[in-house]
């Protein structure tokens, strides 16, 4: 076979190669644009849901009123988890990290799953939608296993995001909370060929099972560079005592080289699009709750970012103070990503076997050619 030319090879990371088709979501990141099967994010995250976006992703449209009713009713069905995976989670040891906790879970659950041993077309979307629905419940019960609390059942007559914050906290939210909840899961639910969307669709493309599918996912968002970031900035936020500390805190940081965390993007040169509303909920949030703190902090490190090196907030900066004020745990906001993730990661697996061709990609070979064996004894 010949060489490939220097200029063939893929740039780094696959940065810049297409690795793929898609109709799930676009983005244009000179122009800061994101739109979901050709619906932009701006419209979504004002006017639509979780469960209409999580119908728009699986089936290409919005859903009529009658879909989106059996869509929410399913939804409510399915979100309860078997008892034996709450076993599962109450055997891990003390201190598991939430992610790890998560991604056991959902493999468990794959054992479980009422249509375990069939893969056909209608059991694949019973399962992507009975998935997306117990993703969030998975996290409210890691969470209160964890600290030894028995888990809050569903609430039938909660939509999705009001759900995940009564079965966390054991309280039903504000209106104004679940709408943020809601839009914020609006906003998280897919973003292209992301590093853990595209696990998903090797790991579909052999034909192994969803849930396989998406623990891989789960495995690849646990990463820092991926779904962790979120998690960095909260600890930047309370390492800003003051909103006066701000400037001279991101000074030193960039003296110091250091990479200041829910700034710059890969594909965005703007403002990253999911980042406009995340500001403006985190405002609300922490008005309505009569706390500042973090909101002040944050408008105060985005303006010094700014200001000292033109970079613009992405999507993991105001969702930190946002799911602060919210009463989530730091450590739980990766998994709260991938409650609404799953979205995506499921709408890109159906697509993935709706029309499937085994992911195996090609290398560069640069290591040494024609080595002779070298008999045990003569090494
Ligand atoms: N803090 C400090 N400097 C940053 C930065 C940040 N958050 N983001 C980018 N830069 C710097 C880069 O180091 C680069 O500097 P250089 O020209 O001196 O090498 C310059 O700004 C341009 O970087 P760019 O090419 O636009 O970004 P990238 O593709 O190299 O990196 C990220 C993209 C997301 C990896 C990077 O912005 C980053 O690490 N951000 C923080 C982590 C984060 O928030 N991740 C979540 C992304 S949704």
């Amino acid at each position: 076979m010949p060489d490939v030319k220097p200029e063939a090879r893929p740039a780094g990371g696959l940065r810049n190669v297409v690795a793929g088709e898609s109709g799930i979501s676009s983005i244009d990141g000179q122009r800061g644009v994101l739109a979901y099967r050709g619906i932009d994010i701006h419209e979504l995250a004002e006017r639509s849901s979780f469960e209409e976006v999580v119908f728009l992703l699986h089936r290409g449209t919005l859903p009529t009123r009658a879909q989106l009713e059996e869509l929410r009713a399913t939804l409510g069905r399915e979100r309860a988890v078997p008892a034996g995976v709450v076993d599962v989670l109450r055997g891990l040891p003390a201190g598991t990290h939430p992610m790890t906790a998560l991604r056991t879970a959902v493999s468990a659950l794959g054992a479980f799953d009422p249509d375990a041993n069939d893969d056909g077309p209608p059991a694949r979307s019973r399962k992507a939608v009975r998935l997306t629905a117990q993703m969030a419940t998975l996290v409210a019960v890691l969470d209160r296993t964890r600290h030894g609390s028995a888990p809050v059942p569903p609430d039938p007559a909660l939509g999705h995001a009001a759900n995940f914050l009564f079965m966390l906290t054991g309280n039903p939210p504000s209106a104004a909370a679940a709408r943020a909840m809601d839009v914020a899961l609006v906003l998280h639910a897919d973003h292209e060929f992301n590093a853990s969307t595209f696990a998903a669709r090797v790991a579909a493309s052999t034909l192994a099972d969803i849930h396989g599918a998406i623990t891989a996912a789960l495995a690849t968002l646990k990463g820092p560079l991926h779904g962790g970031a979120n998690e960095a900035v909260m600890q930047m936020l309370e390492a800003v005592r003051e909103p006066e500390e701000a400037e001279g805190w991101v000074r030193d940081a960039f003296a110091q080289k250091r990479k200041i965390m829910g700034f710059g993007h890969a594909v965005y040169r703007t403002e990253d699009p999911r980042a406009t509303h995340l500001r403006r909920l985190s405002r609300e949030i922490a008005e309505a709750a009569g706390d500042r703190r973090f909101y002040d902090r944050s408008e105060r490190v985005e303006a010094a970012v700014k200001a000292q090196k033109g970079l613009y907030a992405n999507v993991d900066f105001y969702s930190a103070s946002l799911y602060r004020t919210l009463g989530i745990p730091t450590d739980l906001f990766t998994p709260v990503f991938a409650a609404s993730r799953i979205a995506g990661w499921t709408a890109h697996v159906l697509e993935q076997l709706g029309n499937n061709r085994l992911i195996r990609p090609e290398s560069e070979y640069t290591g040494p050619r024609d080595v002779p064996y070298l008999p045990l004894e003569r090494r």
